[in-house]
């Protein structure tokens, strides 16, 4: 694979005060220091805090048209990284009409504006949860047809079919990344919504903010993605030098660890016992997700660098970290 110069000018990161966002400007900024970073967020999930300093930020929503317009006419980003997102699927079954106006016209508003303005290549954070339940495990994103199964999941399935048409249409290049499992520092745990490593660490250290339950009888899997892995897919992905055209790809760590294995390496990592409530399994919930990730390594050299285990112990101290200020 040729990989192009360094020499990008301006890119534009969506949600970078948002989870993955914010870690994402913060690892761009040291690997391209010479590119201007612009960043856009309405802190519906983000957070101020976690705005990093150093770039050009604008609070709005990325389904203002006005600012959009505004943003692409003062800075014409070449790469767009599209993170804003309202996530969760089960956030998205009680809020549909909400998440479907910021996940699919929020989408589509960026894409029209990467178009107008001539955008060399947006790459859009997609989600394994398109897949429903995989029927084949590790799953290739050709064997098993997107099924989805909750708005989340559709609103993201939707996603990346506006960025095909966009690409036929317009000829816009696009990229469709579907994370899976996405864990790291940054990523609170103190939502009802939250995902599971963030809550059980919310939990263990800053008790009063979080009831720890188990849904189910933890032999369930996940192929966990370590947040890092998710920032050099993207910018992997972004310095290609193929012509995309909406491909999707899995993001993942391409191995899968049940929730009682999660227990025990958080017990073991942190030397805290973790007190399970026991719940019900969740309605809708899929029993394993392990992704094939050949696809990405053969297109754009993704190799998923930090494992599980480590990628656990960097998020523990960044929660012993956040408890210290507190
Ligand atoms: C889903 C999506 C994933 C997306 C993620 C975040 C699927 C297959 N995956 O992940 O692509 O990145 O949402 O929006 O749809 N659990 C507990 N206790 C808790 C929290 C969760 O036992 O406190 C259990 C859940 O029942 C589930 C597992 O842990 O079995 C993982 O849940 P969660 O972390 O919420 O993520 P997914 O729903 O798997």
């Amino acid at each position: 694979m040729v990989v192009i110069s360094k020499k990008v000018k301006t890119i534009l990161v969506t949600g970078c005060a948002g989870f993955i966002g914010s870690n994402f400007v913060n690892s761009f900024k040291e690997q391209f220091p010479k590119t201007k970073i612009v960043g856009i967020d309405d802190f519906s999930t983000g957070r101020r805090d976690a705005v990093n300093r150093g770039i050009v930020f604008y609070e709005g929503s990325i389904v203002d048209e006005k600012l959009l317009d505004r943003i692409f006419k003062k800075h014409r980003p070449e790469y767009i990284f599209h993170f804003a997102a309202i996530p969760r699927v089960s956030y998205s079954i009680k809020y549909p009409v909400k998440t479907s106006v910021a996940n699919i016209i929020g989408t589509v508003a960026i894409l029209e504006k990467a178009k107008e303005y001539k955008a060399k290549r947006l790459i859009f954070s997609s989600s394994s949860s398109v897949y429903g339940g995989a029927k084949v495990l590790p799953t290739k994103e050709k064997e098993n047809l997107s099924c989805p199964c909750s708005f989340y999941a559709l609103q993201k399935y939707s996603g990346e079919y506006f960025c095909r048409l966009f690409s036929e249409i317009f000829g816009l290049e696009t990229v469709c990344l579907r994370y899976f499992n996405v864990f790291g520092p940054g990523q609170y745990g103190d939502s009802p919504y939250s995902t599971v490593i963030s809550a059980w660490l919310t939990g263990l250290y800053f008790p009063n903010k979080k009831n720890l339950f188990m849904e189910g009888d933890g032999r369930q899997s996940r192929d966990f993605c370590y947040v890092d892995n998710v920032i050099q897919a993207n910018i992997k992905a972004m310095l290609s030098k193929k012509v995309y055209q909406g491909e999707v790809f899995n993001i993942a760590h391409g191995e899968r660890t049940s929730l009682s294995e999660v227990k025990r390496l958080i017990e073991k990592c942190t030397g805290k016992r973790l007190d399970l409530k026991k719940f019900p399994i969740r309605i809708g919930d899929v029993r394993h997700t392990y992704a094939d990730i050949s696809k990405a390594c053969n297109w754009f050299g993704y190799v998923p660098y930090v494992h599980f285990e480590e990628g656990l112990k960097k998020t523990v101290e960044w929660f012993k970290s956040l408890r210290l200020k507190n």
